[in-house]
């Protein structure tokens, strides 16, 4: 069977998206991940993930938002592949499917903010049809 994308929805299914999420928010303890992404899901956050023989191979985290100076649009808070299998289209499936996502909820618009230093990951986004639209400030308190 081809590598297909779901949304994650049970806790168990959660659960077992930690070891690739981790890899991209290593800070982020198992112990408290599916009860964290629980109360998340409150305010809009989903799961995705691309399975392949029913092993998780990238994985996102996202939601739909209304901003003013925008319109609706689906955020991508969280998009890593395992570094077992980068490079092998999983990303490009998942990024695929999350624009399919944003159109089926009414969006015009896929946004994400990606780490300066991501280098590798803006080539793919650059290569999937992505620009970069603006500065993200941040101020510690
Ligand atoms: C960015 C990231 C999610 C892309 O996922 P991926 O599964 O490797 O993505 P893809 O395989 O679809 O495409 C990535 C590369 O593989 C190549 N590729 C795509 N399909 C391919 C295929 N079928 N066979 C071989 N190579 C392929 C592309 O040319 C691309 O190369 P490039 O990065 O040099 O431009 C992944 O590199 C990653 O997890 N990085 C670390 C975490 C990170 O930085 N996440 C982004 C946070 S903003």
């Amino acid at each position: 069977m081809p590598p297909e994308v779901r949304e994650i929805v049970s806790d168990e299914e959660v659960a077992a998206t930690y070891p690739v999420m981790r890899q991209l928010r290593p800070h982020l303890e198992e112990e408290g991940y599916v009860e964290r992404v629980g109360r998340m899901r409150g305010e809009g956050y989903r799961l995705a993930a691309v399975l392949d023989d029913g092993r998780v191979r990238c994985v996102a985290g996202f939601r739909v938002r209304d901003f003013l100076y925008t319109g609706k649009h689906l955020y991508v808070d969280d998009l890593v592949t395992d570094e077992h299998t980068r490079s092998g289209g999983h990303g490009k499936l998942m990024l695929d499917w999350l624009a399919d996502e944003a159109r089926r909820s009414g969006c015009g618009q896929l946004h994400l903010d990606s780490g300066v230093q991501r280098e590798g990951a803006h080539r793919f986004y650059f290569r999937e049809g992505m620009r970069i639209s603006s500065y993200h400030f941040i101020k510690e308190l």
